[in-house]
């Protein structure tokens, strides 16, 4: 299933309808692509849902941090961190993208005419950004280790996810050791960062997100978190907060490598509203296009693809009842590519973010970053980050797709590009 599962999310859905049991013997697994059934789980009936029971393959990369957590641990942690991540703290962020940006796209100049691979390049850049905005410049000395353990572990917790019958976890460690010390050097790297910010004498002037944890306190108790508690959120979003936004970059440059007016215009945008070589958040906040065609490109790509309830007890939408302990799959890619809600849905079209197609259309329908009170807590940031990049690139830079390369999509816990994106650079001035 895991090999098509975007395929059979189609198929199944334009066969059958938004609400479609899959076939899996001894399961009840649902695929949901109707948008008013998409609201009634994340909003309207969010009491009776759950996570998804699979979810739990991730607890050793990611604790109890927000993505895993329920229940009133869940409603604390959120309760602490969406102060950090509001449209006007992530200004705070602003010199993090900055320093980042300059640090990859600088190089950039010495490899004018030849070919990079893009998804490289742009996984370089996200993991900078997050390190930074994570750790300030401590993170980055651990950069390649964190990235390599955080890998090895996230592909063992992927494997478990997918498997029809995992072996128990302490069992799947014996047979690939690998994983454990993956987890055991994380565990480490994670709590040495910690701990040595706890012994800093002004920590506080720091302006990163592990300063924001450890300074954080519950509004109704006062208590800060525990190490293990940051831990978990520093790991849950790093997970959360880096590939996403890689991919959604990556296809960006993609398509308007296949849509040349588009990208026409939008270089256009960028020599008129960017005064340097990098645009300011003021500025990235202006940009109109270049925003519009982020959005659509994580639209047809939507780096987080599917997500998973469970509800509670019995529930019944309409003529249906979804038992309790089934699985619902959320088709993001589904439903943002359904011909019931968008009009030639494979067309990349930014047009369809302008304010008029927008009334008009079902707020479900799109959805890249969820819904309900479990939304994205990093989608301020992540608009922001996208449109900023791009806006960087597109100012100096032009990329050309290779003819006779075909794009190689995978599912994993996020959407990724398998096979690279090579692209030729050419400067714009
Ligand atoms: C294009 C980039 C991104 C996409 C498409 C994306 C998508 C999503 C989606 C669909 C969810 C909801 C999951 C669910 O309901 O089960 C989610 C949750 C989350 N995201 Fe993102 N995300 C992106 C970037 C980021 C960034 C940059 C951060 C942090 C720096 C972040 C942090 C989180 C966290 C912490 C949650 C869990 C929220 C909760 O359950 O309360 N994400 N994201």
């Amino acid at each position: 299933m895991q090999r098509d599962i975007l395929g059979l999310a189609d198929r199944l859905s334009s066969r059958y309808g938004g609400l479609v049991r899959i076939p899996v013997p001894g399961t009840k697994i649902f695929l949901a692509t109707d948008a008013d059934l998409i609201h009634f789980v994340l909003v309207e009936s969010e009491r009776s849902f759950t996570k998804g029971p699979q979810n739990k393959h991730f607890v050793p990369l990611l604790g109890r941090g927000l993505v895993l957590s329920t229940g009133a641990h869940w409603k604390q942690q959120r309760r602490m961190m969406n102060p950090f991540f509001s449209s006007a703290a992530i200004n705070g962020f602003s010199g993090h993208l900055f320093a980042s940006i300059d640090d990859v796209l600088t190089p950039w100049k010495n490899l004018i005419g030849s070919e990079i691979d893009v998804y490289a390049e742009m996984r370089k850049l996200t993991l900078q950004i997050i390190l930074r905005s994570l750790f300030s410049g401590q993170g980055l000395e651990y950069g390649e280790r964190l990235f390599q353990s955080f890998n090895l572990l996230s592909e063992f917790c992927i494997r478990r996810f997918f498997s029809v019958m995992p072996l128990p976890l302490s069992l799947a460690y014996i047979l690939r050791p690998a994983a454990k010390r993956a987890y055991n050097d994380l565990q480490s790297m994670l709590e040495s960062l910690i701990e040595s910010r706890r012994n800093e004498n002004n920590s506080s002037s720091r302006t990163d997100l592990l300063s924001m944890l450890m300074e954080a306190r519950d509004e109704e108790t006062g208590r800060p978190m525990s190490n293990q508690e940051i831990r978990d959120e520093l790991m849950t979003i790093f997970f959360a907060g880096f590939d996403t936004t890689s991919v959604g970059l990556s296809m960006s440059l993609y398509l308007l490598s296949q849509n040349p007016e588009w990208r026409d215009s939008l270089e256009s945008e960028a020599d008129q509203k960017v005064s340097g070589l990098i645009p300011t958040v003021e500025e990235t906040r202006g940009f109109d296009k270049i925003t519009k065609a982020f959005m659509e490109s994580i639209r047809l790509y939507p780096p987080a693809y599917m997500i998973n309830r469970c509800p509670i007890e019995d529930v019944q939408y309409a003529d249906y009842t979804l038992p309790a302990g089934s699985v619902v799959l959320i088709s993001i890619w589904g439903v943002q590519r359904s011909p019931h809600y968008w009009s030639d849905p494979p067309r990349f079209n930014p047009d369809r973010f302008s304010e008029e197609s927008e009334r008009h259309r079902h707020r479900f329908a799109y959805i890249p970053f969820g819904g309900g009170p479990r939304v994205c807590l990093g989608k301020n940031l992540a608009l922001l980050e996208g449109s900023m990049i791009l806006g960087a690139i597109l100012k100096s830079f032009r990329l050309t797709h290779r003819r006779d390369h075909v794009l190689h999509i995978k599912t994993g816990s996020t959407l990724t590009v398998a096979n690279g994106m090579p692209m030729r650079l050419e400067a714009r001035h």
